[in-house]
């Protein structure tokens, strides 16, 4: 078993606070979800952990297995099992979607225990079969000219190849349409199991319909506020963030929308 554990961080962009004291913990066999208002800093909170140079973190410590992951350079974080789905994957031209990969699960690996060309392709097939996606997509640049979904959905096929510890999955369900939705959703939970461990964040219930999450975490103003069981998340879609607040007794400008 692994543990995450986000102790009090704070983190600045161009010295402005966005995270305020962040605290989050989580262990391999637990899906856990975050939610929270445009703005509030949950992409922050990915891109810190991952160690985004554009984040500043001024306080606090991010802890895989007790071990200080802010210490570590981002391709070590990776090495370590940490993995992200960002909320806007970019273009990477001259790259294939396929050697990426490749590239990215021997990274991973000893020396003398590099995955070969045949046991990659096979486990490519396998994953793609299952996500529905065409093979042509796996020679096709990374992400370049992919929609929105397929970008989402090639984010999943990432994570199902390269099978991190734990997965950060930033809006993985935003602009997907339902079956896309669904797809996306049964490769999060192919990788269910106690090896492995997942941070969802999302905006709606919908996603957590399919993937059910074992806490839920409400994230307002660069804090957690709120923890509790999956019956938050659709608590919060009842009542809004608003009515939460004030069952807080919290007093946080929402952006407008
Ligand atoms: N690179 C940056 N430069 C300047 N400000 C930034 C940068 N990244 C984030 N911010 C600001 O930090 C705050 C938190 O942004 P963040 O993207 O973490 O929010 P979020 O909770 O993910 O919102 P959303 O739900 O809209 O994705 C916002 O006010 C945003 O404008
Ligand atoms: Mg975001």
């Amino acid at each position: 078993m692994a543990v995450l554990e986000i102790k009090n961080l704070h983190v600045s962009i161009e010295d402005k606070e966005i995270l305020k004291g962040v605290n989050l913990k989580m262990q391999t066999g637990e899906i856990h979800a975050i939610m929270g208002p445009n703005g509030t800093g949950k992409s922050t909170l990915s891109a810190a952990i991952m160690g985004h140079p554009s984040y500043e973190v001024t306080e606090g410590e991010v802890l895989l297995d007790g071990e200080n992951i802010l210490e570590m350079e981002v391709d070590e974080r990776a090495r370590a099992g940490l993995f992200l789905a960002v909320q806007y994957p970019s273009e990477i031209a001259g790259i294939s979607n396929a050697e990426f990969m490749r590239a990215a699960i021997n990274s991973r690996r000893d020396e003398d225990n590099k995955m070969g060309v045949m046991e990659f392709l096979k486990k490519l097939d396998e994953k793609m079969a299952l996500l529905d996606m065409p093979e042509e997509m796996a020679e096709r640049y990374l992400n370049e000219g992919f929609s929105g979904g397929e970008k989402k959905r090639n984010e999943i096929l990432q994570l199902m190849m390269i099978e991190p510890t734990f997965a950060i999955l930033d809006e993985i369900d935003s602009g997907l349409d339902i079956d896309a939705l669904q797809v996306v959703s049964k490769g999060v939970n192919e990788m269910r199991g106690e090896d492995f461990g997942s941070l969802i964040i999302t905006h709606y219930q919908r996603l957590l319909n399919y993937i059910t999450p074992d806490v839920v975490h409400i994230m307002m103003d660069g804090r957690v506020v709120k923890t509790a069981g999956a019956e938050l998340a659709k608590q919060l879609e009842a009542e809004g963030y608003k009515g939460l607040m004030e069952e807080l007794g919290l007093d946080i400008e929402l952006e407008e929308e």
